[in-house]
């Protein structure tokens, strides 16, 4: 029997998102149980059941239980969206489908051995998901140490990092050029007494020298064609023994990807960013690759702490 247009849509529809596709081709190679199809995705659990039972009324996915929780394995190729999933498998080949299949074959170890999760994860632990352990909880955590003085925050975006901070700071004030994204900021801050909101230039920072404890340059200097003259125009503004803290990407040669963020270099690398810091008078603390991330295509972080003499 042929397929109407609203059969075909639908069925297109089906295969048309990310994460059922992840699951699919997770599911080709192990039966896995809801719980391990989270560990292994990271996407919330309500979505993956929701995900499964779509593609179960499909005929793609199919479930059996053995003693313990329900198994998901692919079903036997049958029927309209499996011949359409059959086409495109034939096509794919994805890193993120590579690295869930490795964590799938971590987790199926798991099982079989009888470990923990933990004992399973142990020394990669920080690639893998439990409930609640995320970076935001460990900032929330490490913040909570802090007594930061009057912080600048240049570039702020939509106000992230000052509502991570706001607490620990006498007085924060949001920089960024963009009147939506600042607009974005207010709201989200709309509770915090202590926080200010400024539509300006990195490159012509209208603030008197020596009035902050801590300028932050958090993923700014990718939108500076001059990245040193960002840093020279924010180091005057810190008090004696103030701090600057700057987060950036690391020097990488994939264009596209600055294209797609509005990014106007390339990143800029430690020891640049080192040199820079030193020559606008900065004692550099700290200037060196702080993370890389998993998955391709690999950026690295730099993170430089520098105090104004
Ligand atoms: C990637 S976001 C970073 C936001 C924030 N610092 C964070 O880490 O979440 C970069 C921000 O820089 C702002 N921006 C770009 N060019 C700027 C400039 N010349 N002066 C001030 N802000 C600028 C953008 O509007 C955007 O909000």
């Amino acid at each position: 029997m042929k397929l109407s247009i609203a059969q075909s849509t639908d069925l297109c529809r089906l295969l048309a998102d990310p994460s059922r596709l992840r699951l699919l081709l997770l599911l080709e190679s192990h039966d896995l149980s809801v719980a391990e199809l989270t560990e292994v995705t990271g996407l919330a659990q309500s979505r993956i059941s929701t995900h499964l039972a779509r593609l179960k009324r499909a005929g793609l996915v199919q479930a059996q239980r053995t003693g313990g929780a329900a198994l998901y394995g692919l079903a036997a190729a049958d029927g309209r969206a499996a011949e359409l999933w059959t086409v495109m498998r034939s096509q794919i080949d994805d890193a993120q489908g590579r690295l869930d299949r490795e964590r799938a074959e971590e987790v199926i170890r798991a099982r079989k051995s009888g470990q923990t999760w933990a004992e399973s994860v142990a020394g990669r632990m920080e690639l893998h998901y439990s409930p609640g352990r995320t970076w935001e909880a460990a900032a929330h955590a490490l913040i909570g140490l802090l007594d930061l003085g009057d912080v600048l925050d240049i570039a702020s975006g939509d106000g992230v990092l000052a509502e991570l901070i706001a607490e620990r700071a006498r007085s924060t004030v949001c920089v960024d050029i963009s009147a939506k994204v600042l607009a974005a900021a207010r709201k989200r801050l709309r509770d915090a007494s202590n926080v200010a909101f400024c539509q300006a230039d990195m490159r012509a920072l209208p603030f008197a020298r020596g009035s902050f404890d801590h300028v932050f340059l958090m993923h700014a200097l990718t939108y500076a064609a001059d990245p040193r003259a960002v840093i020279a125009e924010a180091v005057p503004l810190l008090r004696g023994g103030g701090r600057i803290v700057i987060a950036t990407i690391n020097a990488h040669r994939h264009e596209e990807a600055r294209d797609a963020y509005d990014h106007v270099n390339l990143g800029v690398g430690p020891d640049a960013l080192g040199k820079w810091l030193k020559s606008c008078g900065a004692r550099v603390e700290m200037c060196r690759i702080t993370s890389r991330e998993p998955r391709p295509p690999y950026f690295e972080v730099v993170t430089a702490l520098a105090r104004a003499e």
